[in-house]
């Protein structure tokens, strides 16, 4: 058999890295994996209890803020990495409240991961390919209606100003060729299981996933179930497709990028919370809508108003990137099964 291939993913106790590592272990273009899973709390190795496998996985407690951490991932014993996830961090609203924790991980963490990539890939004469979780909180100002490639991040915020940073990072490594960097600026995702993140997006999540619990959410955009401001459009995709997209980025091969950018939006759509809510009628009944109740908080509405609305999915597309097909309802079927079986 051929050597193993060495996933290192950071952020791997959270939410979308614990999938990605799941989905990379059932990837059958990577049948020969090991992974190195890594977080500020022990994450979940996701083959217990299937103890005949779990050798093919390492899970080290580590804070990313120390570089001496860090260098720790690169010297287990299943080798330097071949692949780099780069998922922790803390999410925009945590990094608002505390700016300097923020820029800490966010940014700092990042640069130092990016350069232990490019110091131990020069070890192992492999460059590491370096995948990582990028958002659209790095647009700002003024947008356009829809955005393209070609449209100027501006962030305003500490969460897209670090994002902005780190990929300015990888892009400059990549063209260097000391990093072999791919950029997904992911959409926010919805449904998000679990309790509420510490992002301002969190009642996307919350307005779908507590009403299928039986439990109340919290909408703080608008007063009512007929306001105007459920009208506002937001930029989603289900956790499925931006998983399936996060194994996609690392096997495109580098030639497929230009020059001088790593970066690719994620392909996602487009809609309103009134559209959220009428698919969780539709899915959940009646009953499920009631246990919304509203909060009308203009800072959410403000914020929400703020955040980049629609994107052109075609370069994403022409990579090979998949989105998500018939808009929230499938997607809110899903997480009820996933209700329904005890496992969201
Ligand atoms: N979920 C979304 O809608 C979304 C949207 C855009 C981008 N992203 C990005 O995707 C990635 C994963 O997001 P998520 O929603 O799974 O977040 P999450 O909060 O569930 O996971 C982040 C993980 O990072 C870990 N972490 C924080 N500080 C650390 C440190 N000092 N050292 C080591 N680990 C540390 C946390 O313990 C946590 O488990 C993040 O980079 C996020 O910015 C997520």
């Amino acid at each position: 058999m051929s050597n193993p291939d060495v996933v290192l993913i950071t952020g791997a106790g959270g939410f979308l890295a614990s999938l990605v590592a799941r989905a990379l272990l059932e990837d059958t273009k990577s049948p020969n994996i090991q992974l190195i899973l890594t977080d500020v709390i022990e994450p979940k190795n996701p083959l217990k209890p299937d103890a005949s496998k779990s050798a093919d996985v390492s899970t080290i407690k580590a804070d990313l803020t120390d570089p001496e951490q860090i260098n720790g991932l690169f010297n287990t014993p299943f080798g330097i990495p071949d692949t780099v996830y780069c998922m922790h961090g803390i999410m925009s609203q945590g990094s608002e409240l505390n700016f300097d924790l923020g820029l800490k991980v966010n940014a700092d963490s990042v640069r130092d991961l990016i350069q232990a990539s490019r110091r131990y890939g020069q070890q192992s004469g492999r460059r590491i390919t370096f995948v990582f979780t990028s958002s659209c909180a790095v647009y700002g100002g003024p947008l356009p209606h829809i955005i393209t490639p070609d449209t100027i991040a501006a962030p305003e915020g500490a969460y897209g100003l670090a994002k902005l940073s780190s990929e300015l990072y990888i892009n400059e490594f990549s063209r260097r060729g000391l990093i072999d960097g791919r950029i997904l600026r992911l959409p926010t995702i919805v449904v998000r299981p679990g309790p509420p993140a510490a992002a301002a997006s969190s009642f996307f999540s919350g307005i779908i996933r507590e009403p299928l619990k039986g439990v109340e959410a919290t909408c703080p955009v608008g007063t009512d179930i007929n306001s105007p401001e459920l009208n506002l459009p937001i930029w989603l995709s289900s956790p499925q497709t931006v998983v399936r997209n996060l194994i996609h980025a690392k096997h495109i091969p580098s030639s497929a990028f230009p020059k001088h950018t790593r970066v690719v939006c994620a392909p996602g759509f487009t809609v309103t919370i009134r559209d959220e809510i009428d698919a969780l009628r539709q899915v959940g009944g009646e009953e499920a809508v009631k246990l919304i109740k509203f909060e009308n908080d203009p800072t959410a509405k403000r914020l929400v108003d703020s955040w980049p609305q629609r994107f052109d999915n075609t370069y994403a597309l022409s990579l090979g990137f998949t989105v998500d097909e018939g808009s929230m309802i499938p997607i809110v079927e899903s997480f009820k099964k996933d209700v329904d079986a005890g496992i969201a």
